[in-house]
């Protein structure tokens, strides 16, 4: 029986969820919970559907996978085996990526406020774009290439000056934005010119991203006619040549029944004879068509599992059905107002009975995961599974409250494997030092010390004068 809207999600004959043929609830029991866990094949799908919709419809496409969205070994070993290119926004990822053995020559590094040192660390790597974000970047770029008798090439990222409905803090293509460089006000046009001016960087293309969770083609096709536009202004004032356009990413998945994305051959119909129409009308050669989707590679293909702990009713009020994660390996909700569904693992064949919301165990009342959703009745013990938790989980996750992250495992075809080990306590304190002041023969000493001012006052030399 396939269960509820995802292909990959099903019910087993013992009544329990299954993700990419391995019984959710054995899951749990041999990893523990929290538990993050990822269906590959609905990953590799993901990434030969953007692959196969996109390059079928234009002739040089470049689908890079925002890593930020989930970042592991693995994860990139899985992205770039199936052709991909990253999208890294960090020294981490980069590092990451490179100890994934991801090719540099398929890594394109983001950020919006790279330190010398990134910048250092990925000219030496090799890679093969700085998608650079503003003047003093480019600056630097042209400086650190210089020093090291490098060209580095790049693209600016640029603010086209367009509102994607979505979150506040997701949106990202409005002028008043602290990415990227602005169009409408002629910033954009001083930078290509100061780029081209620059002898250690190549100016190949332009970057723009409007906003991340969107439902429909226009604001992208809105993006790509004032991209273009700018091209040829860019073009006219510099002789500048737009080798390749990233539209960036932002294609929205299906966090619960009520969420209605697009496909991505919905919204490669619409893109790439958008384009092929906007350079022919501006007689601009055609640009590589650079895409940089990240939850619509990862998040349907994740789900959180996780333990009940306690089912709190309170009578004419509400139930609280608490587990033993939260806010730490999931902040969407606490952030987004971000909606999720969910299923019980041990009883995903049970039809729903109660209204519940699920509380989290960080010390915070706006520490929930879910709120008023159906569920069968929930009783302490049972595994809870929350969908589409592959995108921006485990990669925003903390240690708030000093909860372990959780272990990741990978699942395909009945068969599953660890990719992030769950944290340790010792983990928990690697990085924490203690001062020798602190320590405690230190401290019995100075304690000591203080103690004995008291008791022999007139012994200590700051009390000689009394
Ligand atoms: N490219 C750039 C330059 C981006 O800034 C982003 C996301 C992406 C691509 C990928 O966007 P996606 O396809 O995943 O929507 N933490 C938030 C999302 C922040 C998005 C940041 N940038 C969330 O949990 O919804």
């Amino acid at each position: 029986m396939t269960y509820n809207r995802y292909d990959n999600i099903e019910a087993n004959g013992k009544g329990h969820l299954t993700i990419g043929g391995c019984d959710a609830v054995a899951l749990a029991r041999r990893y523990g919970t929290p538990l993050y866990v990822v269906d590959e094949m609905a990953v590799r799908n993901a990434c030969r559907a953007h692959r196969r919709e996109f390059e079928s419809r234009y002739p040089r496409v470049r689908i890079l996978y925002a890593s930020k969205a989930l970042m592991t070994k693995a994860i990139a070993m899985i992205v770039a085996e199936e052709g991909l290119s990253l999208d890294v926004c960090s020294g981490g990822e980069l590092y990451t990526a490179l100890s994934a053995g991801c090719p540099p020559d398929r890594i394109y590094f983001h950020g919006n406020s790279k330190t010398l040192s990134e910048i250092d660390f990925a000219l030496s790597a090799g890679i093969c774009r700085f998608v650079v974000d503003n003047m003093d970047e480019l600056r630097l770029i042209d400086l650190l290439a210089n020093a090291k008798g490098l060209v580095a090439d790049v693209i600016l990222r640029l603010t086209p000056g367009i509102e994607a409905h979505t979150h506040e803090y997701i949106k990202t293509g409005q002028i008043d934005s602290k990415f990227g460089i602005a169009i409408p006000n002629g910033d954009a046009l001083r930078a290509v010119k100061y780029a081209k001016e620059l002898r250690n960087v190549k100016l190949t293309g332009l970057h723009c991203h409007v906003g991340s969770q969107i439902f429909e083609t226009e604001p992208f096709l809105h993006a790509i006619e004032v991209m273009m536009d700018f091209a040829r202004e860019a073009c006219d004032a510099t002789g500048f040549i737009m080798e390749e356009l990233d539209i960036g990413g932002g294609l929205g998945v299906r966090y619960t029944g009520g969420d209605d994305p697009l496909s991505v051959a919905d919204l490669a119909e619409a893109i790439a004879p958008a384009l092929l129409k906007a350079a022919e009308e501006r007689c601009l050669p055609l640009p590589t068509l650079l895409m940089e989707p990240g939850r619509a590679i990862v998040g349907e293909a994740g789900t959180t599992l996780y333990t009940v702990n306690a089912v709190k009713h309170i009578e004419g009020v509400r139930t609280y059905v608490t587990v033993d994660g939260g806010m730490a390996d999931n902040p969407r909700v606490a952030l987004y107002q971000a909606e999720y569904d969910a299923v019980l693992a041990n009883k995903a064949d049970r039809p729903p009975t109660c209204e519940v919301s699920i509380a989290g165990n960080c010390c915070e009342s706006g520490d929930m995961l879910a709120w008023d959703i159906a569920l069968p009745d929930v009783e302490v013990g049972d595994i809870l599974a929350i969908f589409c938790t592959g995108a921006y989980n485990y990669s925003m996750a903390s240690n708030y409250n000093r909860h372990l992250r959780p272990a990741m495992a990978l699942v395909k075809d009945g068969w599953s494997d660890l990719i992030v080990e769950r944290e340790t306590y010792e983990d928990l304190v690697r990085k924490d030092v203690v001062p020798d002041r602190l320590k405690s023969s230190h401290r019995s000493a100075a304690v000591s010390a203080e103690s004995a001012m008291l008791v022999y006052p007139r012994a200590s030399g700051a009390n000689a004068s009394e």
